[in-house]
């Protein structure tokens, strides 16, 4: 198994961040439960308003389980192809009684970005997954209870594909190319970035 990072005391946080790719095929191999548990407890050290903690993590793995959240995800340049699919996923649920209150879905984003790079440290390829078809009923088969929502789903497996990053001050819109390999335009640093005062780049 590849690990990105073989101790944690080496590990390098900003090639952890900027190597992170969303991943859209995977390999068809396990990921242990070890590692499923291991990723959802690094990610409830996240920060959150107030220390409320408004998450709770299921982890979905095995093939039937897995079948039924894949129907349910909308995916950005195409749904993986048969062979391709996720192996796990994390759903990430919020407490329905602070889904207005915007500093727990601040909250929520950095849970979900912790998993992200957790899972990475491992060199398991994610993609968050905020586009949910039919929640509902998505709820209902994995016996979610009411007072709690679906806030995401990451989507999680040794990665098949090798997304290519470039800088683009002119499109942000991720593409696959003719040979099916995806790109991520990035804006460049210079463009977004300011100090001591807003300085305009018209
Ligand atoms: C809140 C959120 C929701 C997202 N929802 C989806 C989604 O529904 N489907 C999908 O394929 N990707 C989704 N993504 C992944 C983005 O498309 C991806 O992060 C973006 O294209 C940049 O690529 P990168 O993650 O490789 O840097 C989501 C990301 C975030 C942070």
């Amino acid at each position: 198994m590849f690990l990105f990072c073989t101790d944690t005391t080496d590990t390098d946080i900003h090639a952890l961040i900027q190597t992170r790719r969303s991943i859209r095929k995977y390999k068809q191999e396990e990921i242990s439960l070890v590692i499923l548990k291991q990723i959802c407890d690094d990610a409830r050290f996240t920060p959150s308003p107030g220390n409320l903690q408004p998450w709770e993590f299921l982890i979905i793995h095995g093939r039937e389980s897995t079948n039924n959240v894949f129907d349910h995800l909308e995916w950005l340049g195409g749904a993986p192809e048969n062979g391709k699919t996720p192996v796990a996923y994390v759903v990430l649920l919020m407490s329905k009684k602070y889904s207005d209150e915007w500093s727990c879905l601040a909250g929520l984003g950095a849970c979900g970005q912790n998993i992200l790079l957790s899972a990475w440290s491992y060199g398991i390829g994610s993609c968050w997954i905020g586009s949910i078809n039919n929640q509902k009923t998505l709820k209902k088969i994995l016996k979610i209870p009411e007072r709690l929502n679906i806030f995401s789903i990451i989507a999680l497996g040794y990665p098949a594909e090798k997304p290519i990053v470039e800088e683009s001050a002119d499109s942000i819109r991720p593409y696959r190319d003719a040979s099916g390999k995806m790109h991520i335009p990035k804006k460049p640093l210079e463009d977004i970035l300011h100090i001591n005062h807003y300085e305009s780049k018209e």
